[in-house]
């Protein structure tokens, strides 16, 4: 599946789980400090797969990964902390197996009564599972009879969990896995238009995809972050001390190019908020985008670009939003994207825009915005996010499909 193609899996409802042992991968790769979990967004997005299921009598196996320990088994990346988390999400108690395969599961799964749950030890202690393994997928697969996928933002990863089980049995999308499809669907498949998209954060390195793929389906892109300084400096405009990737100036040449022969409208910022020093509280001013000084940096957009953004979102009726304007984890250098956020708010609250956003820094700045629960749909995904945005296949979508 690309995102311009309608999506095709089954959902929860079509499957019949009474009595059956159902496997459910969900993304349990949460922050954690000191073994206790500081940020339970994901196991409160997941927790309603896991409740209907358990509800309809099934068996649920919870399957994870955690952090990247490389096929070893590392104590510190145990799952074990996150059981009482997600019994707590779920409203029941949640059994633990010190191992995903071998005796260790199999003696927990076949433990478990209908509508008892049950969380395996983290995935990728296993090697097989990231490079999955005709054999580790196998051992995960004889533990149960269905597959529930529910973890969107491991799907751009072919692994054994995310792949290997959708070939080896039933599959259905979760409830998580399906709300993020059908809102990254309605953005990119088939808006209501004009769409408008903000890129922004600090490089155009890690966007050229996902630029090249927006200006060829949307009606704007609105650039901001520090990448709105390499597009500046690609048109000649000095931009002082500012985050640049001067080397990617012709790239970026290509693409403002490629949305002019696509008719796309790209909105640049027209003037700044520079400083001296990247610093909370730092001495700054606002100029034109030709007025930066040699000693100088750019650290957000300045008004009157706020105020063209803005308007460039009220003629919109869909809005994909990935990446911060300016450097928004200081004061005063995140006004912009908290002024824009508040205006993505003002829209959507009054129904004529659907707005969706993605990505870890966009989470962050719109929580910090306290717009998070305003906007239409706000991803949890980083990296599938991203890859689904720039039009790419992700392998644990495609594998839904069979
Ligand atoms: C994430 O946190 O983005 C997902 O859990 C995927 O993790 P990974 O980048 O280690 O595959
Ligand atoms: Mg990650």
């Amino acid at each position: 599946m690309s995102s311009s193609q309608p999506l095709r899996f089954k959902t929860l409802d079509q499957i019949d789980v009474a009595g059956r042992v159902v496997l459910v991968r969900l993304d349990l790769n949460v922050p954690m400090k000191d073994g206790v979990v500081t940020d339970a967004t994901r196991i409160d997005r997941q927790a309603p797969t896991v409740r209907a299921l358990a509800e309809r009598g099934a068996r649920v196996v919870v399957l994870s990964h955690f952090d990247r320990p490389k096929g070893r088994i590392v104590p510190s990346m145990s799952l074990k902390p996150v059981a009482a988390p997600l019994a707590a999400a779920i409203g029941r108690p949640v059994a633990f197996a010190d191992d995903c395969i071998g005796e260790a599961a199999s003696g927990v799964v076949a433990a478990l009564g209908d509508g008892d749950v049950a969380l395996l030890e983290n995935l990728r202690f296993h090697a097989g599972e990231e490079k999955n393994e005709a054999g580790f997928a196998d051992a995960l697969a004889g533990l149960g009879q269905i597959f529930v996928s529910d973890a969107f933002s491991c799907a751009h990863r072919a692994h054994a969990s995310t792949v290997g089980l959708a070939e080896r049995l039933p599959t259905a999308a979760g409830l998580s896995m399906q709300a993020e499809l059908e809102a990254l669907g309605a953005a990119l498949a088939d808006p209501r238009r004009p769409v408008a998209a903000i890129v922004g954060g600090a490089k155009v390195s890690t966007k050229i995809d996902l630029l090249n793929n927006l200006v060829a389906r949307v009606d704007a892109v609105i650039i901001g972050g520090g990448m709105a300084n390499t597009f500046l400096h690609a048109q000649g405009i000095a931009v002082g001390k500012s985050l640049c990737e001067a080397d990617l100036a012709e790239t970026a040449r290509a693409i403002l190019a490629r949305a002019e022969a696509a008719g796309c409208r790209v909105v640049l910022p027209v003037d700044a908020v520079v400083a001296r020093e990247f610093k909370a509280g730092a001495d700054s001013r606002t100029v034109e985008v030709t007025g930066v000084a040699d000693d100088e940096m750019i650290l957000d957009v300045g008004p009157k670009t706020v105020a063209e953004v803005e308007a460039c979102i009220a003629g919109s009726k869909t809005l994909l939003w990935n990446g911060p304007f300016g450097a928004f984890e200081i004061e005063p250098f995140d006004a912009a994207t908290v002024a824009v956020a508040r205006a993505v708010e003002k829209l959507t609250r009054a129904g004529g825009l659907a707005s969706i956003a993605g990505g870890g820094d966009t989470v962050a700045a719109l929580a910090h915005a306290g717009v998070l629960d305003a906007l239409t749909y706000v991803s949890t995904a980083g990296g599938a996010f991203l890859e689904f945005c720039e039009g790419k296949e992700l392998p644990g979508v495609a594998a839904l499909a069979r």
